[in-house]
Parts: C-alpha cells; sequence; structure tokens
C-alpha cells in the first residue's frame, strides 16, 4: 500500500510540473547521463528517449553532418527520411542558419520535408562544434504550435551538454 501511494504521489506531482519545471529535470537528468558517457551515438540515443518520454512527442530525434549532409542519427517514433540536404526542409535550413527554427505549423513551411503526415509543427535545435553546425536535433508534435521560446531556451541549453 505504501508503494503504491509513494509511485502514486511521484506520478501526480510529475503531472502536475509545468513545462519549465520538466525541462529543469530533464537537463540535470541529460547533465548526469552525458557525464558518464563520451560515445555521441550512445548519448544521442539516450537523449532522444529522454525527451520523448518526457513530453510525449509525436518523434524525436537527431540528423548528424556527413560528407555535407544530414544523415539520421538516433531517435524515437515513426521511420523518418534517412537523408536531409544542406538548407533544405527545415533540417536543412537550420543547418544553413546556424539556428533554432521553430514552426507553428509545418503547412506553412516552404520546402517543409513530411516525414509523416502526422506532423504538425517542429523544432530544430542546431548542435555546433568548434563553432560549426555538426548535427541537428529535431522534434515533431502532431499538434500545431507544440513549440514556444521555453522549448527553444531549454532545448538550446541540453544540447550545449554533447
Ligand atoms: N520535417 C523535417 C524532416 C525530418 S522529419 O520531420 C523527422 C524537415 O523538414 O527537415
Amino acid at each position: 500500500m505504501y508503494v503504491f501511494f509513494t509511485i502514486f504521489a511521484h506520478n501526480l506531482s510529475y503531472f502536475a510540473m509545468n513545462k519549465t519545471e520538466k525541462y529543469q529535470l530533464l537537463y540535470e537528468q541529460v547533465k548526469a547521463l552525458l557525464n558518464k558517457e563520451n560515445d555521441e551515438i550512445a548519448n544521442m540515443a539516450n537523449v532522444a528517449a529522454l525527451i520523448h518520454e518526457t513530453f510525449k512527442f509525436w518523434w524525436t530525434g537527431f540528423y548528424r553532418v556527413i560528407d555535407n549532409e544530414l544523415v539520421l542519427g538516433p531517435f524515437q517514433g515513426p521511420v523518418a527520411c534517412t537523408r536531409i540536404a544542406y538548407s533544405k526542409g527545415v533540417c536543412g535550413t537550420s543547418w544553413k542558419e546556424a539556428q533554432t527554427i521553430v514552426v507553428k505549423n509545418v503547412h506553412d513551411f516552404p520546402g517543409h520535408i513530411a516525414c509523416s503526415s502526422a506532423s504538425q509543427s517542429e523544432i530544430v535545435v542546431p548542435i555546433f562544434k568548434e563553432n560549426q553546425v555538426v548535427a541537428v536535433l529535431d522534434i515533431d508534435s502532431e499538434r500545431l504550435a507544440t513549440f514556444d521560446e521555453t522549448d527553444k531556451e531549454w532545448l538550446e541549453k541540453i544540447v550545449e551538454l554533447f
């Protein structure tokens, strides 16, 4: 009974957390994970899983810059496009502009690449090494206008941990 109550209370407090509180917890979890492991793929896999589980997004994953193309990396969610050219789609644009792109409605973004017809809004955050974009974090939502300045701010802080 005590165990049941403890788990129930924990879940209740989790559901009561607002977006910033969830990101604060997520940030500490990512920091702890990345402190223990240097392998980039292993870290991307766990970070994708953590973000995806925390917010129950539609798709959460990484594309890495390899030979002047974005190549699909670790992700959670449905099967996705494997390669994206420089400046194409939201991911290629984020790479080109070297900045985060928040898309409230993917149908309004010229050149958006629809890996899944369920995706309605999206955020793409570039990851830098020595001032070069080496990868992007891409998150899709099946609802419109899911992402805002809070997501941008925290996801940028999280990818800085790589
Ligand atoms: N929508 C992205 C393509 C990647 S998938 O969403 C996973 C884009 O336009 O670049």
